[in-house]
C-alpha cells in the first residue's frame, strides 16, 4: 500500500494524498471553489491525476453513518464514484476506508503523528465529533456525540481512551457512566464559542471573532456564569428542542444579553474566554495527573483559539506541549491517512510537521503575468516600499494548510505603523476591533515577544515593547510567527532586509484574502484580489517581480 487518498467529509472539508507515508499534499477545498468552509471536496478531487496514477486507498473520515444526518454527504458513494472516473486504473485494486465513528481519535493522530512525540497524552476539543452508539452495563443502547476526548497514543497505530465527555442531546440526568465516559446532558466549550459567535451575528464557525472581542471586554456583573458548580450553565444555553446543533443563548432568562451594544457583547465574550480556558485548562492538568505523560498535544476547533492556548502553555509550563495548526476539521483526514499508513505498514518512522506549506505546486512563468504592470525586484526594493509604508501582497509557493497564513499567502505590511490595524482592516474589509498577527525573526522573538518558539502561530502571546502597535491587541498581546532561514527563505530574507533598513526584525503578517473570502490559492486568484482592493504591491518572489497598479 502506497497511494492513500482521505477525505474530510463535514465542514472545512479537506483532501490529503499521502504517498509511502509522506503527505504529498493536503488541501482545504474552500481554497479552490471559494465557498468558505466548504462541506464538499469535489473540486480538490480533480486535481488528483496529476500526482497519481493509481490509488491504493480511499479513507473517508465523518461523524455519522450515511443513513443518518445529511446521507447525501455522509455517504462515501459521491466521492468514491467521482475518484473512480477521474482515472480507469484508480478502482482497480483500491480499497475504500468509511470511517464515520471516530472524529475524535482522527484529530488527535493528526496531532500525535506531527507532534514528533513518540507517545502522547492527546486531548481533542471540538463542536462535536462523531455520532457513536453507546452501551452501558444494563443494555441501555444510546446515541450521544463526542466532546471532549483524552488518549494516550503511541506508534504504530496504538491508542488508548483515557476519558470521553459524551454529549447527549436527549434528556438524561447528569451520570458518571463508567471509568471513562461521562455521559452530560449538556455542550462542548468549542461549541458555547459558535454559538456565542451566532448570537453576536456572526457565523457559526466565525469563533475567532468573539476571541477578538473578548479582549475588550471586563468583569460585568449582569453577565451570568459560564458554568454553576463545574457544569455548563444550562439556563444560559439551550438546546433548542433538545438539537444539539442548535444551541441558543437563553435570552428569555437574562434579557440583558438581548443586546447588539459592543462593550456588553465584549464583556460576555470576556467571561466566556476566561472561564472556558480556565476550566480546560484544569481538565487538561488532570489528565496529566492522571496518566503521568508530559507530552502532551492538543487539536480540535476549540485549539484555534490561540489565547487559551498561550493561558495553557503558562499555566503548564513542565510539559512538552504540541498544538495542532490544523486543529480544525481540515487535519481530520491527514490524521485518518496516517493511521491507516502507520497501523497496515507497522511504521514507526516519526515525521515531525516543520512546515505545513501543503497545497499544490504551481509553476508559474513571466508568461502568466505579461498582461499585468510587472517590474523586476530584488528584495532590497521590496522592504524599502515596507519602509515606505506600502501594503504589500506576497505570494509564492505552495499554500498554507490550516486557517494561518505563513508568509506563502501574506499581506504585509509596517507594525510601526499606530494606523496599521485600522488601515489594514478597511482594506481586508474586516470588523473594526479584529487583532492583526505578526511575524519574526525567531532570534529576535524574545526581545519583542514572550515566547520564543512558534512557528505556526498558534499563541496569542505577550508584547514587550511599544514599538509594534499595528500588530499589539488591545489586551497587550500579538498572534506570532517565529521564523527561521529553513523554514521560509524568501521571507526570511525580506524580513531581514527590513531589520537592515529599520532595526525591526518583525513584519504584520495577514492572511491574503478579503472580504471574509477564502484565503487565495492560484496566481490569477492573487492577481483577481490584488487588484479588487487596495493593496499597493503584489511581489512574487518566486519570479523576482513585483506587480505594481
Ligand atoms: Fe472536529
Amino acid at each position: 500500500m502506497k497511494d492513500i487518498i482521505s477525505i474530510t467529509r463535514s465542514h472545512n472539508s479537506s483532501l490529503c494524498l499521502l504517498q509511502n507515508g509522506e503527505v504529498t499534499f493536503h488541501i482545504e477545498n474552500e481554497r479552490l471553489s471559494k465557498i468558505k468552509y466548504d462541506d464538499y471536496c469535489f473540486n480538490a478531487i480533480s486535481h488528483l491525476p496529476k500526482y497519481v496514477s493509481k490509488v491504493d486507498v480511499i479513507a473517508l473520515a465523518g461523524m455519522a453513518p450515511a443513513w443518518k444526518i445529511d446521507p447525501k454527504r455522509n455517504s462515501n458513494l459521491i466521492y468514491c464514484d467521482q475518484i473512480f472516473r477521474l482515472n480507469k486504473s484508480f478502482n482497480v485494486k483500491t480499497k475504500i476506508y468509511d470511517s464515520w465513528d471516530n472524529h475524535h481519535l482522527h484529530h488527535a493522530f493528526c496531532s500525535f503523528y506531527n507532534s514528533g512525540f513518540k507517545k502522547s497524552l492527546s486531548i481533542v476539543l471540538d463542536g462535536s465529533g462523531s455520532e457513536i452508539v453507546f452501551d452501558n452495563d444494563d443494555k441501555n443502547i444510546f446515541y450521544g456525540r463526542e466532546g471532549l476526548s483524552t488518549y494516550v497514543l503511541e506508534y504504530p497505530m496504538k491508542y488508548q481512551l483515557i476519558h470521553k465527555k459524551v454529549s447527549y442531546p436527549i434528556s438524561l440526568k447528569d451520570r458518571k457512566w463508567n471509568k471513562t465516559l461521562d455521559v452530560i446532558n449538556s455542550i462542548s466549550e468549542a461549541k458555547l464559542f459558535e454559538c456565542v459567535s451566532k448570537h453576536f451575528g456572526f457565523m457559526w464557525l466565525d469563533a475567532g471573532k468573539v476571541m477578538g472581542m473578548a479582549s475588550y471586554g471586563k468583569e460585568d456583573n449582569n453577565i451570568p456564569p459560564i458554568y454553576i458548580n463545574g457544569n455548563i450553565n444550562q439556563k444560559l444555553f439551550k438546546l433548542k428542542n433538545n438539537e444539539l446543533f442548535d444551541v441558543r443563548i437563553n435570552i428569555e432568562n437574562y434579557p440583558y444579553l438581548d443586546t447588539k451594544e459592543f462593550q456588553i457583547q465584549a464583556n460576555f465574550a470576556y467571561k466566556l474566554q476566561k472561564e472556558t480556558q480556565e476550566y480546560v485548562c484544569e481538565y487538561i492538568k488532570k489528565m496529566i495527573e492522571k496518566t503521568g505523560i508530559k507530552d502532551v498535544t492538543l487539536s480540535g476547533g476549540y485549539f484555534l483559539n490561540c489565547v487559551a492556548n498561550d493561558y495553557i502553555r503558562k499555566s503548564i509550563p513542565d510539559i512538552n506541549l504540541y498544538i495542532e495548526p490544523l486543529s480544525s476539521d481540515t487535519g481530520v483526514s491527514m490524521g485518518l491517512a496516517k493511521m491507516i499508513w502507520h497501523d497496515q505498514n507497522n511504521d514507526n518512522i516519526i515525521r515531525k510537521q516543520k512546515n505545513i506549506y501543503y497545497g499544490f505546486h504551481y509553476d508559474y512563468t513571466l508568461e502568466d503575468i505579461k498582461n499585468e504592470n510587472w517590474v523586476k525586484c530584488n528584495v532590497e526594493d521590496v522592504a524599502k516600499e515596507l519602509n515606505n509604508q506600502k501594503i504589500i501582497a506576497l505570494y509564492q509557493g505552495r499554500s498554507e494548510a490550516g486557517p494561518r497564513a505563513l508568509g506563502n499567502r501574506s499581506i504585509l505590511f509596517d507594525p510601526r505603523n499606530k494606523d496599521g490595524k485600522d488601515i489594514v482592516n478597511k482594506i481586508k474589509k474586516r470588523e473594526w476591533f479584529r487583532p492583526f498577527a505578526g511575524t519574526v525573526l525567531k532570534e529576535h522573538a524574545s526581545k519583542y515577544f514572550d515566547i520564543e518558539d512558534s512557528p505556526f502561530m498558534m499563541y496569542a502571546c505577550n508584547v514587550k515593547t511599544k514599538d509594534l502597535p499595528a500588530i499589539t491587541h488591545i489586551d497587550g498581546t500579538c498572534r506570532v510567527q517565529t521564523l527561521e532561514y529553513e523554514q521560509n527563505k524568501n521571507f526570511y530574507n525580506l524580513i531581514n532586509e527590513f531589520y537592515k533598513i529599520t532595526n525591526c526584525p518583525v513584519l504584520f503578517n495577514t492572511s491574503f484574502n478579503i472580504d471574509g473570502e477564502p484565503i487565495v490559492e492560484t496566481l490569477s486568484d492573487a492577481i483577481n484580489t490584488f487588484k479588487k482592493s487596495s493593496i499597493d504591491i503584489l511581489y512574487l518572489p518566486d519570479m523576482k517581480v513585483m506587480i505594481k497598479k
